[in-house]
């Protein structure tokens, strides 16, 4: 990295309020050619915040914004896509109905003869697409892809418009190991060819893989500027954290529990053509079982098959030792699972509705509509999970949509584990979450496992299944390919997941 004495990109003592309510309190950014900057925080720390009102999303209430040194107060994000900054937000805004193609060129199609150019936009498309080595059908519907393809669909829109800062908010969260690598080395490029890169992730490794500069922010302030060979991990997470840090160290452990008991659930042979292969599968009270497996092995998929989003087409589920055909998500519920989905924008939270409406929603729709949950206990319900998870919002009556992403993943939890479920099955429960919120939620977690309750546990960070589950089913080519005992290293998960299939 070179530093050249003017940054590309300059804020200072940037405010911005909420209802009154400060998120941003007087923050500074320096950004230069040919760095990758990560900027860091808490959820609720306000990265997001600063960079929607840096691109013209919300307006500033107080500050100054400097692009090489001229004073820049773009109106929207498209105007900031002028001045030259690029951004990918956390919120991934794309068009499900548009083919991949029309998505990365929308609003600016490149034309012919005053005609929208089809060939010319696909071609186009597919070479953007190599450059992250991603070989998709462009003319293909967005949403006939995953979430992981559908955010590197995003980065290569923001890759498509030549841009002097590229700014990316979280976009590794749905990305495997290799996926991110190829992004890396293409940022890695686009930083040597002189690009201001701000990069904002909950992956401590990730920031120093690719990061040369930080900036922390906490609560709406900034906490300081480091390069960050400067800044070592733990050092990181206390300036995140503050003084709160040495309380939360504990780390969840996982329960003992007994094989002889009939299991809560059942799997047996069970398989869905396309999706999921011939899979036995296996979790009692009490006990966490993870599904380790890389993005794509099938995870998502037999989740989706237990809790009837998807239907088996061979083998047997049994609920507490009696058979059951279990075909739609209802079923599941009234069996007693809960379901917290991946993809919280299209699975899972309303975002007009308040924090207590998102809540309460799986518990109400479970005792019927003619059964109203009395709303005395609707708030006290909220303002527990609000508590127990650390759910930083104003108050309980907010919108959720205003919350920041890793505050309504919570809430999205919460909402499940209202229900009190006999098997909850949780998809990426801590994808978006920082790590120190990622501990209470594990430790709650656990504490309702140890109250009985099953949790089958998906999560591509593979250091996070071993820790807190009793035994893990390792998944490849969306089959099981083994177990393996809680408290297993990692690597011992990675060779399973590696092994030649015999
Ligand atoms: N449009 C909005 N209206 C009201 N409050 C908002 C709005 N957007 C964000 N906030 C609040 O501002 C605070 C900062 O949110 P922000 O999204 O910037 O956090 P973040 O650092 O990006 O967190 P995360 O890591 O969870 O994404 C949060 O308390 C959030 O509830
Ligand atoms: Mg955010």
């Amino acid at each position: 990295m070179s530093i050249v004495s003017e940054p590309v990109l300059e804020l200072s003592d940037v405010r911005k309020s909420f209802f009154g309510v400060p998120v941003l309190k007087g923050v500074g950014l320096r950004l230069f050619a040919g760095e990758v900057h990560a900027l860091m925080g808490q959820n609720g720390a306000g990265k997001s915040t600063l960079i929607k009102v840096l691109t013209g999303v919300h307006p500033a209430d107080g500050g100054r914004m400097a692009l090489r040194g001229e004073a820049i107060a773009p109106k929207s994000p498209l105007a900031s896509q002028k001045l030259g900054i690029s951004t990918v937000y956390q919120e991934v805004n794309l068009c499900p109905n548009l083919t991949v193609a029309e998505n990365i060129f929308a609003g600016r199609y490149p034309r012919k003869w005053g005609r929208i150019d089809w060939a010319a936009m696909n071609t186009q498309a597919r070479v953007l697409l190599k450059r992250l080595n991603l070989d998709i059908d462009v003319a293909r519907l967005l949403s006939s892809y995953p979430v992981a393809i559908q955010q590197m669909v995003a980065i290569a829109r923001a890759l498509s418009v030549s841009a002097q800062v590229l700014i990316l908010d979280e976009p590794t969260s749905s990305l495997d190991d290799d996926e991110v690598q190829r992004l890396f080395t293409v940022l890695r490029q686009l930083r040597d060819e002189g690009m201001a890169i701000l990069f904002v992730t909950h992956f401590l490794e990730q920031v120093y893989a690719l990061c040369d500069r930080i900036t922390v922010l906490r609560n709406g302030e900034l906490v300081g500027e480091h390069l960050a060979r400067d800044l070592p991990a733990p050092a990181l997470i206390a300036a995140m954290i503050g003084r709160e840090f040495a309380a939360r160290q504990g780390t969840a452990t996982p329960l003992e529990t007994d094989d002889d008991e009939t299991p809560l659930i059942e799997l047996r042979g069970v398989a869905q053509r396309g999706r999921v292969q011939a899979t036995n599968l296996s979790v009692h009270a009490g006990e966490v079982v993870g599904l380790g497996g890389l993005l794509g092995s099938g995870r998502t998929e037999l989740a989706q098959l237990i809790f009837g989003l998807n239907t088996a087409d061979e083998g047997e589920v049994k609920v507490a030792g009696q058979s059951h055909r279990i075909d739609c998500p209802s079923t599941a519920v009234k069996l007693g699972m809960g379901l917290c989905p991946e993809d919280r924008k299209t699975d899972g939270i309303v975002a007009e509705l308040s924090v207590r409406e998102n809540i309460v929603l799986a518990l109400q729709a479970r005792r019927g509509l003619w059964n109203l949950l009395p709303l005395d206990e609707q708030v006290a319900m909220a303002e527990r999970f609000v508590k127990a998870l650390g759910i930083k919002t104003q108050d309980i009556e907010t919108p959720i949509g205003l919350l920041s992403g890793g505050n309504q993943q919570k809430a999205l939890l919460a909402r499940w584990l209202a229900t009190q479920p006999k098997l909850l099955i949780l998809d990426e429960p801590t994808r978006g979450i920082d790590v120190a919120a990622k501990q209470e939620i594990m430790d709650e977690i656990l504490r309702l496992a140890k109250e009985g309750m099953a949790v089958l546990f998906i999560s591509s960070e593979i250091d996070e299944v071993v820790r807190v589950s009793n035994r893990i089913a390792v998944l490849r080519d969306r089959r099981k390919v083994g177990e393996l005992p809680g408290g297993s290293a990692e690597h011992e998960v990675y060779q399973l997941i590696a092994a030649e299939t015999a």
